[in-house]
């Protein structure tokens, strides 16, 4: 064993304590994982698996993605419930069915994110955002992560799903719940009880939508059939479900971060608001840069091999994104925050048979925000540290804040 390779053994990537220690050299981490262990096994105990598998280049975390016959993200597809086992939705979950039943799933939710219902949400989108930073720009100064980018993803969401207005708040803080443990602390009985009534939630809705159906995902999942029968009332509530958790927090994380590295960046914050830079690169690369989602999982079905090592059936494979988005073999500079970048191939949705359905959703809103700040602020200072979230599945914080000064004349 090499020096390097023992020093990656000391890594602990279920703690997400790791990623905070870490946090100033995560691209130096990942650096050392793609060039001395690649493939790397990594040991836990205590847990149902011994350990698992950690893919950090580009090409082996994409053929894991595109490969779902011989891995499944049936068993689980996040490290949490990979290691506890199993995840409860699977099978009736999207993001965690595989084979046929997940292609009539997905067909079924591809209508409800067809261009024409999101034609409408987009447009919301695009108002929020643009009144929301105007207003932040308007008192001068603002925590960004709860006053503004906490009110764009839910809202659009709670409009793709058909939720009435009134319950967003509500929505939105068992979302949180549910799924980040924002702060270190908060007990995992507690994510599971707002998982609970999140389900519920939905199973009321859909009750009221089968009876009186709109242009909504509640209603496209009340009424569909497949070969002639009707979802199942756990089909029903997990896929909402899976929209909330999959759209909320890694969209409101990444309008978080665009901030954060915008002034970083100053360089390239001037290039995007002289109209150097299109908004629509600058997108990609926020995405890439800040990679959102940090990992996805897999089981393997049967022995593979992956960069001459073995992984046998039934093992834990995780795939970072956040190590291949920044692969030296793929990207030129990795290392250098580049809004202008071009190709920019990178996985922060994913790839294959389980790539985001929310991708066009995640670019809109990125691309709003993005074009509210150009339009309305002419320069934008941190004012006190910004809060990281703790977790070793989604980066990002949950507290920044900001000062903003206006622009003058018309940028638009
Ligand atoms: C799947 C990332 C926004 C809904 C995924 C996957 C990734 C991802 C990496 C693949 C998971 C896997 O392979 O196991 C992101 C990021 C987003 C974002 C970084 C924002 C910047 C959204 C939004 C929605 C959404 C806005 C819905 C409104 C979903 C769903 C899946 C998924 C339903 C499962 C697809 C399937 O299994 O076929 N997302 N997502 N995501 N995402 Fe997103």
């Amino acid at each position: 064993m090499t020096t390097a390779t023992s020093t990656l053994h000391g890594v602990d990537l279920t703690d997400p304590q790791t990623f905070l220690d870490r946090k100033d050299d995560l691209v130096g981490l990942w650096q050392e994982f793609r060039s001395h262990s690649p493939v790397h096994w990594h040991p836990v105990e205590g847990r149902q698996v011994p350990g698992f598998w950690v893919l950090s280049r580009y090409r082996d975390v994409m053929e894991v993605y595109r490969d779902n016959k011989r891995f499944t993200s049936e068993r689980g597809n996040v490290l949490a419930t990979l290691l506890e086992g199993g995840d409860s939705a699977a099978g009736q979950m999207l993001a965690v069915t595989d084979g046929r039943r997940h292609r009539e799933l997905r067909n079924l939710l591809l209508k409800a994110f067809s261009p024409r219902l999101l034609a409408s949400v987009v447009e919301g989108v695009r108002r929020r955002a643009d009144r929301l930073v105007r207003e932040a720009v308007g008192r001068g100064s603002c925590d960004f992560a709860q006053d503004v980018a906490e009110h764009i993803p839910m809202a659009t969401i709670a409009d793709l799903l058909g939720a009435p207005a009134a319950d967003r708040d509500y929505l939105l803080s068992l979302t949180k719940q549910a799924l980040s443990a924002e702060e270190a602390g908060q007990s995992a009985e507690e994510a599971v009880v707002a998982r609970n009534e999140l389900l519920y939630y939905f199973s009321e809705l859909a009750e009221i939508r089968r009876e009186d159906p709109r242009d909504d995902v509640v209603s496209v999942l009340a009424t569909a059939t497949v070969d002639g029968k009707p979802l199942t009332e756990q089909e029903i509530v997990f896929n909402c479900y899976s929209v909330i958790i999959g759209g909320d927090e890694t969209s409101r994380l990444s309008m978080i971060c665009a901030v954060h590295e915008l002034m970083e960046h100053p360089d390239q914050w001037r290039r995007l608001v002289s109209g150097e830079v299109s908004v629509d690169s600058a997108v990609e690369e926020v995405l890439r840069w800040v990679t959102p989602a940090m990992h996805f999982g897999r089981r393997a079905l049967t022995d593979v091999e992956i960069g001459g090592r073995t992984i046998r059936a039934g093992d834990v494979v995780t795939l970072w994104n956040s190590s291949a988005n920044y692969d030296e073999t793929v990207f030129d500079r990795p290392e250098e925050f580049d809004l202008a970048r071009t190709p920019n191939k990178h996985v922060s949705f994913g790839y294959g048979p389980h790539f985001c359905l929310g991708a066009y959703l995640g670019r809109g809103e990125i691309h709003a925000l993005l074009t509210a700040l150009r339009t309305h602020v002419a320069a934008m200072e941190p004012t006190a540290p910004a809060r990281p979230i703790h977790s070793n599945f989604l980066h990002g914080y949950s507290s920044l804040p900001v000062s903003l000064r206006p622009v003058t004349g018309d940028r638009t």
